[in-house]
């Protein structure tokens, strides 16, 4: 079984791997809208992240602003993958225009999610269930909805 310090591990280095990413090139400005937006998530995921692996020392505030700052950017996302726009360079499925209602669900889904862990953040031992619910969130739409 995968231990839960790996596991929190790779979700540190998937966020920030991510960020690495290359949409130089990218034309079109809506797609580079959600990537911009994207991009924000994970670098508040990252701050989270960072904190929990005692990289960056605990700053309950910062924690919660991050936390906060996800939630909004996911009440934003369905605004800014609302118009279907396309880029060689996009990751995004077509099926996402498709199933838009479900695509919105998630995005409020993980908004209340993190808001309420934003809510109930008190303490250093709140930071991984609080990264664990935003990775899951992130995944769940991912394996969905992106190449
Ligand atoms: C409701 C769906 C949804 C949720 C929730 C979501 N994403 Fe995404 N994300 C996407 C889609 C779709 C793409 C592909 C965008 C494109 O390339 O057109 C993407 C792309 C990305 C990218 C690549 C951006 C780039 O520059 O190419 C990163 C990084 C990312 N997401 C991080 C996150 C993180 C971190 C979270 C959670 C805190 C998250 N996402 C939550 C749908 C979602």
């Amino acid at each position: 079984m995968i231990s839960l310090t790996l596991k929190i591990s790779l979700v540190v280095i998937f966020f920030s791997s991510t960020l690495l990413l290359a949409h130089t090139g990218v034309k079109n400005e809506d797609v580079m809208k959600r990537m911009n937006l994207m991009k924000s998530m994970a670098e508040n995921s990252k701050i989270i992240g960072e904190m929990l692996k005692k990289k960056i020392p605990f700053d309950l505030e910062q924690a919660k602003n991050s936390l906060v700052e996800i939630s909004n950017l996911s009440k934003s996302t369905p605004l800014v993958f609302e118009k279907m726009a396309m880029d060689p360079k996009s990751e995004s499925k077509i099926i996402i225009w498709e199933e838009f209602d479900n695509f919105r669900d998630l995005s409020n889904k993980l908004a209340d999610n993190t808001l309420s862990a934003a809510e109930n953040l008190s303490g250093f031992e709140d930071l991984k269930p609080a990264l664990m619910t935003t990775a899951s969130g992130c995944k769940e739409c991912h394996t969905r909805y992106r190449e």
